[in-house]
């Protein structure tokens, strides 16, 4: 992912717990082989443990705590995403970065950011959205199961997917097993599409995907061995 100067991305990565994803994208900045810069790490859970690997990297970090946004056991959504928009606002960013995020953003935050949200979802959209990915895909005895990067809409994981990762499901896999082998996907396919935004090759123009100046019809697709 190297090659000519760029002015780097600036990202905002959402997380909601270890930050696995967030990690490699950090990485791949780090090291200047991605053409990107993550001006703020925000989670929205103060104890999520990316938080804290974040910050040893250097990176800086924010929170915010459903807790406050919670009244007679009723989360006050709106309050929560102003805040967040509070916080991604400040850090000025080209792009949000939903990374294991675990909360279904409202049509309003969606609409504030349009064509600059991506998501990661471990399954071949739109197969399997939602949660439990790993367990519906052996439940319903699936041969093959993946991940989609996708910008993100108004409907759930329904947003026009950039690049798929498909891996085999092998006899004898377990939820364990099975997640592992599509994360090692999710940490080459996300910063690789990061990558060709920073590029300026691939832009989500009104829902539509356009990549080297030329309409995406449908998503790309990688296919990995059976390590
Ligand atoms: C990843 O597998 C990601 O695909 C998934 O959460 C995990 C987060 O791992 N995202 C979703 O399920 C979104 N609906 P990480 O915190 O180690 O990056």
């Amino acid at each position: 992912m190297s090659g000519q100067a760029v002015k780097p991305l600036r990202l905002a990565v959402l997380i909601s717990g270890r930050g696995s994803n967030m990690l490699s994208i950090a990485r791949e900045c780090l090291a200047g082989r991605l053409a990107a810069q993550l001006a703020l790490v925000l989670a929205d859970q103060p104890a999520a443990p990316g938080l804290a690997a974040a910050a040893s990297l250097g990176l800086a970090v924010q929170s915010v705590d459903p807790a406050r946004f919670r009244q007679e056991g009723r989360l006050d959504k709106a309050g929560l995403e102003a805040a967040m928009a509070q916080a991604i606002d400040a850090a000025n960013p080209d792009l949000i970065v939903l990374a294991g995020f675990m909360r279904v953003l409202s049509p309003a935050f969606v609409a504030h950011y349009a064509g600059r949200i991506l998501n990661i979802h471990p399954s071949l959209l739109p197969r399997h959205k939602g949660l439990h990915t790993h367990e519906r895909a052996l439940a319903a005895g699936d041969a093959e199961h993946g991940v989609s990067v996708h910008y993100v809409t108004a409907e759930l994981d329904g947003g026009p997917v950039v690049l798929q990762a498909r891996v085999p499901v092998l006899p004898g896999d377990d939820v364990a097993s099975l997640a592992a082998r599509v994360q090692r996907e999710e940490h080459i396919i996300y910063p690789q599409v990061i990558d060709w935004i920073a590029r300026g090759r691939l832009q989500c123009i009104d829902g539509k995907l356009q990549l080297d100046g030329a309409p995406l019809a449908a998503p790309l697709q990688r296919t990995a061995g059976a390590t």
